[in-house]
């Protein structure tokens, strides 16, 4: 078949068996953020562009190169979401999410969009879980959030995860840290490529994250964010590694790790794994104390992670673990003539409607291909009503793992049904 349509570049169908395991991911995180206390928001696939220039960064590669952006009939620019920290910190200031009692917590599960080139694990629709904690300075709300992400690793059955951790500091280390960079990367600069060269005026710490092999080289050299620190944000950062060590959450510190968006302030993390090939980020992220107050809000501490689910789903894949299946039907109908239709219809539906999951064959099969059916379906019975069922008041039950047969009375059959099964269990 010549497919008249297909779907867009980089976007994924989920569909069939994947679905059950998009489903258990989602309900594992549901459970996790349940035992934090953490709500679930839900904002606009879209926002005002502007939100995510200022938000994420214009030097960022996002703003630079990946959003899909549109103007609506009535002339607004609006850009589909590319990440979920700027919306949230958005819905946090407008619906007064600061009232509550602090910090507010909350989580996300939703479709990303950025015009990235598609690979394994790359794509322009993705999902991520995130969590923010809005409203906390302690380093404690930073391991917390490590935490959280290494629990949600644990619970959905993730192995062989790496935890790296760096810091670039608050605003002051921060500003302190982009001189001595540009000194560095001044004193190298004709070395470099266009793209750093160009970044190195706007925003030195875009260059650490050059994934050109010719700039790695020279910036492995330069000076680290974290051994900039001052005396505040070294014995925050100090902090945050003692509360990992409490929870016995290993990490290794890596001062490559400046993550690709410009808000991070101070702790920054990465959970990689090492079966995902190129794109080996599990998810990321960081405390971001200066972006609520750049969204119009008062300075407000806060951190959080994004984990892409399609990585997460690769990975647990790849290393085969027990993924939920489609369930099996208890009962398949498989039934001949008018009569034993409308009784085998009647039947299936009282059944669903008793929580009990029953197939009938909407296509009208023959009882031959309804049989195959519902092995193939690997039901746990078959319920055969054909003409002898019918002149005879009885219902033929096969039990289609042991292939033994038993006649329940027609009169009530989805009741008695019922019964049999409880009695089985019993
Ligand atoms: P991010 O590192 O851009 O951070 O994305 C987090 C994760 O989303 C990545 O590690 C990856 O698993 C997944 N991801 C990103 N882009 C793609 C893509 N094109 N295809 C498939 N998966 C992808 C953020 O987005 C921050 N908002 C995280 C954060 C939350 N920081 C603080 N709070």
């Amino acid at each position: 078949m010549k497919l008249k349509y297909t779907k867009p570049f980089g976007t994924n169908d989920i569909c069939g068996a994947d679905v059950f395991a998009w489903q258990y991911v989602e309900n594992k995180i549901r459970e996790l953020c349940a035992d934090f206390g953490i709500t679930e928001i839900r904002t606009p696939m879209f926002e005002d562009t502007e939100l995510f220039v200022r938000g994420v960064g214009e030097t960022s590669d996002i703003v630079t190169k990946e959003m899909f952006s549109f103007t609506d009939p009535g002339g607004r620019n609006y850009t589909l979401r590319p990440e979920g920290t700027v919306n949230a910190a958005r819905a946090y200031l407008e619906n007064g999410l600061f009232n509550a009692p602090q910090p507010y917590k909350l989580f996300y599960i939703a479709p990303n969009f950025r015009a990235e080139r598609p690979q394994k694990g790359r794509y322009r629709q993705f999902h991520q879980f995130g969590v923010e904690y809005f409203g906390a300075e302690s380093p404690y709300a930073d391991a917390e959030v490590i935490f959280i992400f290494h629990e949600i690793l644990r619970r959905v059955g993730v192995k062989n995860t790496a935890l790296k951790i760096n810091s670039l500091g608050g605003a002051a280390c921060r500003q302190k840290y982009n001189e001595i960079l540009k000194g560095f990367i001044g004193e190298n600069l004709e070395r470099l490529c266009p793209t750093c060269r160009e970044r190195f005026e706007k925003n030195p710490l875009r260059v650490l994250d050059c994934k050109n092999e010719q700039c790695k080289n020279i910036i492995k050299n330069a000076t680290a964010a974290v051994d900039c620190l001052g005396t505040e944000c070294a014995a925050h950062f100090s902090a945050v590694k003692s509360a990992l060590d409490s929870l016995g959450v290993s990490y290794e510190v890596d001062p490559a790790i400046v993550r690709g968006l410009d808000y991070y302030t101070r702790t920054v993390f990465e959970f990689h794994s090492t079966d995902l090939g190129a794109q080996s980020a599990l998810g990321g992220g960081g405390r971001y104390d200066g972006l609520i107050e750049e969204c119009g809000g008062s300075p407000t501490g806060s951190v959080g992670f994004g984990v892409g689910i399609e990585r997460l789903l690769i990975v647990l894949n790849e290393q085969g673990a027990p993924l939920p299946r489609p369930q099996n039907p208890s009962v398949c109908f498989a039934y001949s003539g008018e009569d034993a239709k409308i009784l085998a219809f009647s039947f299936a539906n009282t059944l669903r409607k008793n929580g009990v999951y029953a197939e009938f064959d909407c296509c009208e099969r023959s009882m031959k291909a309804q049989f195959k059916l519902s092995d193939k379906l690997n039901a746990d019975f078959t319920a055969i009503i054909g003409g002898d069922e019918i002149a005879n008041g009885y219902v033929t039950v096969k039990n289609m793992k042991s292939g033994g047969q038993e006649r329940l009375p027609l009169n009530g059959f989805a009741e008695n049904f019922q019964k049999y099964l409880h009695k089985l269990v019993d």
